[in-house]
């Protein structure tokens, strides 16, 4: 398969005919268990925690499109990023990009530092930072580019060649730009990681995460997390995924072109104090977003003042609905400090720029010309 473009990929890895009934559509098995040959002797699948026709299909697509060995899919974003942590072993240190996802910091405070794993977190834009904080049990860089909600880019390429003398790998949250506008195994990364929840599968209507490994040794690793810890996706879960993954590449042409239209609009509107979109060339990352990212994508946040403001503004929009999540077909907006970044204290929040006046926009694949004249009436309102 992976003589064919991403395109081709999108539509036919994992998803060729059902070899039993021509089905053109991954057949969806729902039946937790298999009949055996006879004493250990399977037909290729035992028990559906192990493994799942329909989920292995899921598994074929994403590694071929993110360009891995392998991939494992989970019940969520969390669960993919749990069992990654979770693989590491006592004693371990683990270093984190300073600026993540609130859920991905819950995880790592609440309970990952619970197990003994030792957690730091490091502004990997910063290389002299990231060169001083390795040390002979750092196993994992984690890095999520673009962050979730102010669009920091970490320079990938940069940080894989830095860390990988030591023998650390590099693990990369691609779920703000999807497969289809960011390639971090190309740029040296070890271990990619997404919530299918967002642009994969990009209805809104399923969560969902996922695991593409590069070594054997991964491979075996995330495959036993599945199969130790369970929290392995749903067969049905796993067709919405593989039907999401079919219009990948045509969504992600309209949420760029979309995206961009909208922070060109915000970025001259007086309401709008300031705009976090890499896409910008007025964007401090612009020439590293170029360089390392196939397209812009179509998250972005605003900073308009106050908490009051952006109450304002939610209160106003008609086309953008308000509410957490991202990356689906329709327009979201939604208040980070009290919904993706409420787990963090305010001081935290703060150190990493997270105010109450900003308000993250996830741009849907709509007339933009529509979104655009929603924004200008809610802003007006502002
Ligand atoms: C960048 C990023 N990573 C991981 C997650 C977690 O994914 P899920 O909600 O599917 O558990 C999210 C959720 O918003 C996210 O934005």
């Amino acid at each position: 398969m992976s003589e064919y473009k991403y395109s081709t990929l999108a539509v036919h890895a994992g998803q060729h005919p059902d070899p039993l009934t021509g089905a053109v559509n991954v057949p969806v098995y729902l039946s937790s268990t298999f009949e055996l040959n006879g004493i250990g002797a399977d037909k290729g699948w035992d028990y559906s925690r192990a493994g799942n026709p329909t989920r292995d299909r899921l598994e074929l697509a994403l590694a071929a499109l993110e360009g891995g060995k392998t991939a494992h899919v989970f019940g969520s974003g969390m669960a993919a990023i749990s069992a990654l942590f979770g693989s590491l072993k006592a004693g371990d240190h683990l270093i984190c990009s300073h600026n993540v996802y609130g859920g991905t910091a819950r995880l790592l405070d609440l309970v990952i530092k619970n197990y003994g794993i030792e957690v730091e977190y490091v502004d990997l834009a910063n290389l002299d930072a990231l060169a001083a904080a390795i040390k002979p049990s750092t196993k994992l860089v984690h890095v999520e580019s673009p962050t979730n909600p102010l669009m920091q880019l970490t320079d990938i390429a940069a940080v894989c060649a830095l860390v990988h003398k030591s023998g650390v790998e590099v693990s990369v949250d691609n779920t703000f730009l999807s497969p289809a506008l960011q390639s971090p195994i190309a740029l040296g990364a070890d271990i990619v990681m997404h919530s299918t929840t967002k642009f994969l599968n990009g209805h809104s209507d399923g969560l969902g995460g996922v695991l593409v490994a590069t070594t054997e040794e991964q491979a075996a690793r995330f495959h036993l997390m599945q199969k130790a810890s369970g929290g392995i996706l749903s067969p049905f879960e796993c067709f919405l995924v593989l039907r999401g993954i079919k219009t990948l590449p045509l969504r992600m042409k309209q949420h760029e072109e979309n995206g961009r239209a909208v922070a060109e609009y915000l970025s001259t509107h007086p309401k709008v104090q300031k705009i976090f979109y890499p896409g910008l060339k007025s964007h401090p990352q612009h020439e590293l977003a170029v360089r390392q990212q196939k397209g812009f994508g179509s998250m972005m946040a605003l900073e308009l003042g106050s908490r009051e403001a952006v109450g304002r503004f939610l209160a106003a929009v008609k086309l953008f609905l308000n509410a957490e999540s991202l990356g689906g077909v329709e327009s979201l907006a939604s208040h980070s400090a009290t919904t993706t970044h409420a787990a963090l204290s305010d001081e935290r929040r703060l150190e990493i720029g997270i105010t109450q006046g900003l308000v993250r926009l996830s741009v849907g694949i709509e007339d933009k010309e529509d979104l655009i004249a929603d924004l200008k009436q809610a802003l007006a309102q502002v």
